[in-house]
């Protein structure tokens, strides 16, 4: 994908397509749903705000985390029974140290959505941009996916959701490393899954794999069956709650990656 697009290219529509149209007209809340507390780690914009808002509305206690603290208050004081802003760098070194704060403050943690991402075109295939590219998506993404792992463990059980990405199914030549590093989390998540499948406690592990969602990250033109952050957050807690190991966001998105996945190598180097 030389196309300089975070996305393949087709016809431009502005929101979900009507063509399978799923319409989440209530906060979904289902009966025996054991979330109570949460922590939404780059929840300071994006798909990471409206999955909070959206635990919240449930009315959940969640621990937002982020680097921008003035939007992590901002939310805290919309409500702060329900929110505890937690405001850090996830690639600085003592990340782990406010993730454990995060969930001493919530006493026990049900569930942990790390949304945490970053990624870039890059034309010139500037290093600096695939290393800031690697710290978070891969660094970073590998050493909280653990912590998270053994929080959740040493608790009993738990569910960790991580937002990795379509675009991880095949390699990218406009993004290398974003592409590259979505592809390491969802084999890392996968082999998550597998531990978790050997342990005696009930242990979730989802990967949310998004196409195009109407944020700061979507990047580029020519984007299409772009989803809502509310939509995404909607489907990604519906996907927690069927405990689904794999959710596409949209869940036509699927179809895009079986695309990508068999791609005959010729084609998929002249796009
Ligand atoms: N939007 C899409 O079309 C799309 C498609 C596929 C996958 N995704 C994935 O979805 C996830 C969420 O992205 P989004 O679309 O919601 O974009 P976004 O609004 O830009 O959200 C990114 C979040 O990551 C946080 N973040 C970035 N760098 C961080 C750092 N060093 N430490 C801690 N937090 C950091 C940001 O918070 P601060 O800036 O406050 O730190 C923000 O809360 C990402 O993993 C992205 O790769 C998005």
């Amino acid at each position: 994908m030389n196309s300089g697009r975070f996305c393949p290219p087709t016809r431009q529509t502005p929101t979900e397509s009507p063509v399978f149209p799923i319409r989440f007209n209530t906060v979904p809340m289902p009966k025996n749903s054991t979330i109570q507390q949460a922590i939404v780690i780059g929840a300071s914009s994006g798909i990471g705000l409206e999955t909070a808002r959206l635990l919240a509305a449930r009315g959940c206690r969640v621990a937002v985390t982020g680097r921008r603290a003035d939007r992590l208050n901002a939310l805290q004081a919309e409500n702060p029974a329900h929110y505890r802003a937690v405001p850090f760098d996830l690639t600085a070194p003592d990340a782990l140290e406010h993730l454990e704060s995060a969930a001493r403050q919530l006493g026990k943690v049900d569930l942990i959505v790390l949304c945490s991402g970053t990624g870039d075109f890059n034309p010139e295939l500037d290093y600096r941009i695939e290393a800031q590219t690697n710290r978070l998506n891969i660094d970073a993404f590998t050493r909280t996916a653990d912590w998270s792992y053994r929080t959740l463990k040493q608790q009993g059980g738990g569910h960790f959701a991580a937002v990795t990405s379509v675009m991880g199914l095949r390699g990218s030549g406009a993004a290398p490393a974003y592409a590259a590093s979505k592809a390491y989390q969802i084999n890392y998540l996968q082999g998550l899954q597998q531990r978790a499948a050997h342990e005696t406690i009930p242990l979730y592990i989802t990967d949310i794999r998004p196409g195009s969602v109407q944020t700061d990250m979507m990047k580029g033109e020519g984007h299409f069956w772009i989803t809502s952050p509310k939509d995404a957050a909607r489907y990604i807690l519906r996907a927690v709650d069927r405990r689904k190991t794999v959710q596409y966001v949209s869940p036509r998105w699927r179809l895009i990656g079986q695309l990508l996945q068999n791609l005959p190598g010729w084609l998929h180097r002249k796009m």
